[in-house]
């Protein structure tokens, strides 16, 4: 990284600099994402005059910053007695402390401390060429290797090498320091003192989940959580296994007509994974809630390819872009489909047609809208929110760890066969149930080895709202602390040199043993208080699909199946999986 080194700070020059190009007063444009700004006072002169300095010449101090700071608040308040040149410096010196100088002082502050990093680019940091190292990683083919870490984070993979286990890159002006060190990742993860809040999600992503719980904190969100907890855990889980058993009948049903032949698992568990969670948490099926999740796919693809474009602060406001127009009509499509829903479920209790305790996750929100204490009751806005967060978060994740398991069954046709013998031991050719479930040693260390190789959440991220001590280092305030959960689950020094195999057996003994009690170094469901709420959830979901498959069906890979894990929010397959059907 270009660390900046102590040399004298050069504010008089910067204000010599703006004094000169307010007199200058030319105007100026500045092209962001195909828009052009077009103000007065020569901006790009004032810009070119900052970086003919060069980087290693500043000496970026807090104090510094702070009079910077300063002086356009002066500006700017000259302005509102009149002084309109005062205005466009003031405004600018804010644009450059937010673009330039404080990018310029974190990386120096990092740098003094050991962290390395891909050096920071005005306005787009280092998108530009996460883009086109992603871009590359992708026409690359790659067999069918699981050395997956280069292909889905070529990046991070590629900086990690490079720079150390811990580093910082930049999205946009946007510091992020990526961390694999398991000590700091569970330093970050087990804080419950809300030192390490969740990221402000970014407008897309806010559009999918809402203020529900994967986004929220504080009081709404322990609230909330509990109220989740109550409903995917213990006997509620259990009362769930039936709906779950009859998803899967439903998609067997469909398989029948694909015996001896090929057929596209990704898109059937997408049916699947939908019908369940509409099932178990909604109460209806998956054709009620079929336009929410068409909808909330689309909104996952515009996110998605939205990842890596840069808006300047406030823009979206007066210039809408196509993929923004679409989201927010997506958005209101969602949130009147949800309320019909909710209206329905209300009619029904109000006719008592379902009772108003007990029952489905619906069922709880919607008992704790009508709640009278208005401690506990939640707003209508509450209520969709959750209801988003679970139709997405339930679906997608369990969608692909079931593609990618069953990817590697197929190949390695001897474990298939090892689960089978487990699965006809327990179940015979009965349904699952909830006893035998618990008793699946094979199949869950399948399970783990998949979530290994496979994450369905290739990351997870936290901010730093002020300045924190972390192991060793001290974190400026608004840096976002990025823990790519896939690098640990494929480092050779963890889990040895066979690490990019499938060998279930590392999981014979346990996580604990498999992590020799490095937990953090395994992370498919998060750590600590915001570990994910669904998780034995989607394992029960997964082990009683794969039991009844292996009940019915040998697969093998087809040879139409093209290798290709890539991030659409969640880790999966680019092109599906194609595997061949034979009956048993
Ligand atoms: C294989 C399937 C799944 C994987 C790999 C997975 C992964 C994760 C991870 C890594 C987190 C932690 C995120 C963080 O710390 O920022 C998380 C949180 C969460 N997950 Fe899952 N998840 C899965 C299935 C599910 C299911 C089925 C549901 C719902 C029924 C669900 C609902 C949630 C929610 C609501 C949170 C936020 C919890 C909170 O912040 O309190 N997940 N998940």
């Amino acid at each position: 990284m270009d660390s900046p080194t102590s040399k004298p700070f050069f504010l008089s020059s910067m204000l010599r600099m703006s004094k000169d190009h307010r007199s200058a007063g030319l105007r100026w444009s500045l092209p962001l994402s195909g828009i052009s700004l077009v103000g007065h006072g020569s901006f790009l002169g004032l810009l070119n005059s900052c970086f003919v300095f060069p980087i290693t010449s500043l000496f970026p101090t807090d104090a510094a910053a702070d009079v910077l700071l300063e002086v356009s608040t002066h500006l700017e308040q000259r302005t509102r007695k009149g002084g309109k040149r005062g205005l466009h410096v003031g405004a600018l010196i804010r644009v450059l402390h937010k673009l330039w100088w404080t990018p310029i002082r974190i990386q120096y502050q990092m740098g003094s401390q050991g962290i390395k990093g891909p050096s920071y680019r005005f306005f787009f940091g280092n998108t530009k060429e996460i883009f086109n190292m992603k871009k590359e990683a992708m026409s690359r083919p790659l067999g069918l290797s699981h050395d997956i870490l280069s292909k889905a984070q070529p990046h991070i993979h590629s900086w990690v090498n490079k720079y150390g286990k811990n580093y910082l890159q930049w999205h946009g002006p946007q510091p992020q320091m990526v961390i694999t060190e398991p000590e700091l990742i569970k330093e970050i993860l087990n804080n419950r003192d809300s030192t390490y809040p969740k990221e402000e999600v970014k407008e897309y992503v806010k559009k999918i989940f809402g203020d529900g719980l994967v986004t929220s904190e504080g009081e709404k969100w322990a609230k909330m959580r509990k109220l989740a907890n109550y409903a995917f855990h213990g006997e509620s889980l259990k009362n769930m296994i039936p709906a779950m058993i009859t998803s899967v009948e439903v998609m067997l049903e469909r398989w029948k007509h694909h015996e001896g032949k090929e057929i596209e698992v990704f898109e059937e568990f997408r049916l699947l994974t939908s019908e369940a969670i509409s099932r178990t948490a909604f109460g209806s099926s998956y054709l009620e809630g079929k336009n929410i999740f068409q909808m909330m796919m689309k909104l996952a693809l515009i996110t998605s390819r939205n990842t890596y474009t840069l808006r300047f602060p406030g823009i979206s406001k007066v210039y809408k872009t196509s993929d923004e127009i679409e989201s927010e009509q997506l958005e209101k499509g969602i949130y009147n489909s949800i309320l019909e829903i909710i209206k329905k479920r209300e009619e029904k209790i109000m006719t008592g047609e379902v009772g108003s305790f007990g029952g489905d996750f619906l069922q709880l929100l919607v008992k704790a809208h009508q709640d009278a204490n208005p401690s506990q009751k939640i707003s209508v806005q509450d209520l969709v929110d959750e209801c988003k967060t679970f139709y997405f978060a339930g679906q997608e994740t369990t969608n692909s760890l079931l593609a990618w398991t069953v990817f590697l069954l197929a190949i390695h046709t001897d474990w298939q066969e090892e689960a089978r013998k487990e699965v006809l031991n327990l179940f015979g050719h009965q349904s699952p149930n909830p006893d035998g479930i618990t008793k699946l040693k094979t199949m869950s260390m399948i399970i783990n080895e998949s979530l290994r190789l496979y994450p369905p959440l290739i990351a997870i991220s936290r901010k730093v709202e002020r300045e924190v001590r972390l192991g060793k280092l001290t974190i400026p305030a608004e840096v976002l602390l990025f823990i790519p959960n896939i690098a640990p689950h494929h480092d050779p020094q963890i889990w040895g040199e066979d690490v990019n195999l499938f060998k279930p057996e590392r999981f014979s003994e346990g996580v604990a043993k498999a992590t020799k009690n490095n937990m953090p170094v395994f992370l498919p469901f998060g750590m600590g208080p915001r570990n994910c709420v669904g998780f034995n959830f989607a394992t029960t979901e997964a082990k009683i699909t794969l039991s009844m498959i292996l009940q019915r069906y040998a697969f093998t890979l087809s040879p139409a199946y093209v290798h290709s894990p890539f991030q659409l929010l969640t880790l999966r397959p680019q092109h599906g999986v194609q595997v061949l059907l034979h009956s048993l």
